[in-house]
């Protein structure tokens, strides 16, 4: 009765390491590098992670359709403070993480919209689009463009059957890291502001970026007259991905769908979670934040960077995100590596999973690409991890 789905890639991979290890890649002693999430603890020169929240009977209640005022003022003002994006908390729409949001946002696209992402993205975008049969434009963005599509590769006509175009784009990008400057930005945020034309701006990794944090919301200049929708999470930035907080930025009347999607779809988000990140949004926190985890992230950039190509990778990475993407050495392919790496409880994940095009059954141009994430890595776990690493070239 219902129709088969496989598991989103990174799950994949780690059910293969289950399989193969009999652990849960993250657990102490593994080595997660398939993984992407980010310390869950204080980074040097960061602010703590609170241990506990209040909560009282009231708090206990049905949460809010659309999430819960503190909450959205919080977001808004966050926005409204770092890029001036001239928002209230009508134009927030609360999730539980990020992909819920792009999800939601996905599925009520009317039936003349296309969508048009990059060639190497986010994994479950490709199990979104596959679930709601959208129909696609693939911008290329493989070795031959070292995975940094031109200004004209945007320019997009509508495909057959279809009347607008919706851009679906991480920033910076997961797995490439690879971020637009802020005029490749504005220009694109402008660009896919005008009538018929839409953009998702999938921005989990905002605060992994060097030199800094940045935003479309920037450049947006009345949301309510776009079908811009800006995506965040506290997944990342703000280091908590078990809270399940994520959110939308868009047109008034765009979340007031959300709202009603909640109404009959999701019931609203757990309020003890969105309290916890609405601590964690207070304004010299959340600055106290961006701050160390655009310094810690990009020094372990830098070393991963230098390690790997030491061993003889040859990488792709942008300035942002917390992973480097790359090429194997001595024509190995990312399936072959895992087998080695699984025997000593580390993992990537093979860069075909960010294959847009994959079919599951021909190669994929991306089978001997991997991507490496150092997010959830220790600034001491760096000499054992290239040991590894070497023993398995
Ligand atoms: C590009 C991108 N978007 C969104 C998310 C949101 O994740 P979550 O649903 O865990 O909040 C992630 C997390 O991996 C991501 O990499």
């Amino acid at each position: 009765m219902l129709v088969q789905f496989p598991p989103m890639g990174v799950y994949e991979t780690l059910f293969k390491f289950a399989d193969a290890t009999s652990k849960y890649m993250g657990d102490h002693g593994t080595h997660p590098w398939a993984q992407g999430y980010p310390l869950t603890s204080q980074l040097p020169g960061g602010p703590s992670l609170p241990d506990s929240i209040a909560l009282n009977n009231l708090d206990l209640k049905y949460p809010k359709a659309t999430g819960e005022i503190e909450l959205r003022s919080a977001i808004a003002d966050y926005y409204n403070d770092y890029y001036s994006a001239n928002i209230t908390p009508d134009h927030v729409g609360v999730f539980a993480g990020g992909r819920p949001g792009l999800l939601a946002n996905l599925a009520f696209l009317e039936s003349d919209v296309c969508v048009a992402l990059e060639e190497t993205e986010y994994t479950p975008y490709w199990d979104m689009l596959r679930l709601l049969n959208k129909k696609v434009h693939i911008i290329p963005s493989n070795i031959s463009n070292e995975f940094r599509p031109s200004d004209s590769d945007y320019d997009i006509d509508p495909v057959e059957g279809s009347k607008r175009v919706l851009l679906l784009k991480s920033n910076p990008c997961n797995p490439t890291g690879v971020a637009l400057s802020p005029n490749r930005l504005k220009n694109m945020v402008e660009k896919y502001s005008q009538p018929g034309r839409g953009a998702i701006f999938d921005e989990a990794y905002e605060f992994y970026n060097d030199p800094k944090p940045m935003s479309a919301i920037s450049y947006v200049k009345d949301i309510d007259n776009t079908d811009i929708f800006i995506v965040g999470a506290a997944t990342k930035g703000l280091q908590v991905p078990g809270m399940r907080v994520g959110w939308v930025i868009a047109a008034e009347k765009h979340i007031e769908l959300f709202r009603n999607y909640s109404s009959f779809g999701m019931g609203g988000i757990s309020r003890p979670s969105q309290l916890y990140v609405t601590e964690l949004l207070e304004k010299s926190r959340v600055a106290h934040a961006r701050q160390a985890v655009c310094d810690f992230y990009k020094s372990q950039r830098e070393r991963y960077q230098t390690g790997l190509l030491e061993l003889g990778f040859e990488l792709f990475t942008g300035c942002g995100g917390f992973y480097h993407w790359g090429l194997l050495p001595n024509n190995l392919t990312a399936d072959e590596f895992n087998e080695r790496l699984f025997k000593h409880d580390a993992g990537i994940l093979p860069g075909y999973l960010c294959d847009m095009q994959r079919d599951g059954v021909s190669a994929s141009p991306l089978d001997k690409f991997i991507r490496f994430s150092f997010g959830p890595l220790e600034a001491d776990s760096f000499d054992n991890d290239m040991k590894i690493l070497s023993e398995c070239i």
